[in-house]
């Protein structure tokens, strides 16, 4: 006797989830593939939403009110795993580990949109990335401890299957992940037209936010930092400032350091970097107006506070937070031919001239052969 227990929705939502939530995984330590793990992180976000409403509004089966959710039933099931009562749906281990398993993948896809927001600045909360939260590990820790968790689940859940595929071929359980088949017997599910448009809205918004995500520079994955055109807000600055070294961006020093480095030029850093009197004027009050006072970037809110016990300094390598986070670079690294000097900050960051230190930029200059 053959029953259709898992309908065509459920099946491809089953595939996409663990695909989704696989990819997202294994690409979340890597800062290169950060776009990649927060796309199929949202695509899984719409995947578990889906998954919860149809508990309510799917056919039987898949609908939770037909979940064995009973401690008494879980208790009988696991003492009697091996001759255990036959379950056309999930049997009660099962329903245990799926409810908490969409629980815990709703809680790790909201807290990795609060890691992307307050962390990169980037994301659907990336007006959270304020000096205040910044610092703030705790959600990335919590999204961490979820992921982990989840991963949990999804071995116990193979394992229930792989146990079951043993003790109990017969039924085909693993089958009918692919075919929807079990045998069994048992009524079969049919669909009704608002539970396969629903089905079709949900998975393809599933599939479009991932593709969105992926390949456009949206809302989901932008910095709330936009890239500046230092040559369009004064071009004096990017013509002078820029001929011998990286451009420094205003907001990588205080007001104080600026004025300061602006009436020595003919002694800076031991060149002569003088300039006349008119373009020196219009270059530091663009330097002054734009330091890292009137900036709210994290980096200039860290310098400012470096700063704070040495105000003669001029040099952003000599705050003590330029020092702390370049700490676990080898200075031989620095001194490498691509670099030179460690003040070449843009042999390391990319977008360092359009006023950003965007994670994903961050690169060092391999050695050539
Ligand atoms: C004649 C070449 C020259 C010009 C022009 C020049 N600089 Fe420099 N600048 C240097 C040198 C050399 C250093 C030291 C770099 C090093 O430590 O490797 C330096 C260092 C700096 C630093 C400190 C970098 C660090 O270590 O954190 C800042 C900031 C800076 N310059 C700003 C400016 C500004 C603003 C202008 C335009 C008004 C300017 N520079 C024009 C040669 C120049
Ligand atoms: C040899 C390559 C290299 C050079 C040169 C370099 N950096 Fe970096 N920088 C890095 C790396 C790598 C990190 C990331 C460290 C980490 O993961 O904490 C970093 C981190 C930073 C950060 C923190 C970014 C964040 O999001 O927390 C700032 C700010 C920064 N660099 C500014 C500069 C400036 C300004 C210069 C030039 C004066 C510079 N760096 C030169 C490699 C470099």
């Amino acid at each position: 006797m053959k029953a259709y227990i898992w309908s065509l929705p459920t099946r491809i939502f089953h595939m996409m989830f663990a695909a989704f939530i696989l990819t997202a995984y294994f690409s979340g330590d890597e800062d290169k593939l950060s776009t990649l793990h927060v796309s199929f992180g949202y695509a899984v976000g719409v995947l578990v939403i889906y998954r919860i409403l149809w508990g309510f509004v799917g056919p039987a089966y898949s609908r939770f009110s037909d979940f064995s959710l009973h401690i008494k039933e879980l208790k009988e099931f696991v003492f009697n795993v091996f001759n255990h009562k036959k379950y056309a749906g999930h049997n009660p281990a099962a329903s245990f580990v799926m409810i908490t398993m969409f629980g815990v993948v709703l809680l790790t896809v909201i807290t990795g949109i609060l890691t992307y927001g307050i962390q990169e600045g980037r994301g659907i909360l990336s007006f959270l990335n304020t000096p205040y939260f910044k610092e703030m590990k705790l959600f990335k820790e919590v999204h961490e401890f979820f992921s982990t968790f989840l991963m949990i689940l999804v071995a116990l859940h193979v394992s229930g299957v792989i146990f079951d595929r043993v003790m109990d071929k017969e039924t085909d359980t693993l089958g009918s992940i692919v075919n929807g088949h079990k045998n069994i017997e048992a009524p079969s599910v049919t669909l009704n037209l608002f539970q396969k448009l629903f089905s079709l809205l949900m998975l393809g918004a599933a599939a479009g936010v991932l593709f969105y995500s992926l390949f456009f520079d949206s809302v989901l994955t932008k910095s709330k930092d936009l890239p500046i055109s230092y040559k369009q807000e004064n071009s004096a600055f990017v013509a002078e400032c820029a001929s011998c070294h990286t451009l420094y961006p205003p907001h990588l020093l205080p007001r104080a350091s600026w004025s300061k480095m602006m009436d020595g030029l003919d002694n800076h850093f031991g060149d002569d970097a003088s300039l006349d009197e008119p373009t020196r004027v219009s270059i530091k009050e663009y330097l002054m107006k734009n330091s890292a006072e009137s900036s709210t970037k994290e980096s200039a809110f860290y310098i400012l506070e470096s700063i704070k016990g040495d105000q003669d300094i001029i040099a952003i390598t000599q705050t003590s937070y330029w020092k702390k986070r370049h700490a676990a670079i080898d200075k031989s690294i620095f001194s490498r031919n691509e670099i030179k000097s460690k003040a070449n900050c843009k042999a390391c960051h990319s977008d360092i001239e359009k006023g950003m230190i965007e994670d994903m930029n961050i690169k060092i200059p391999k050695i050539k052969a």
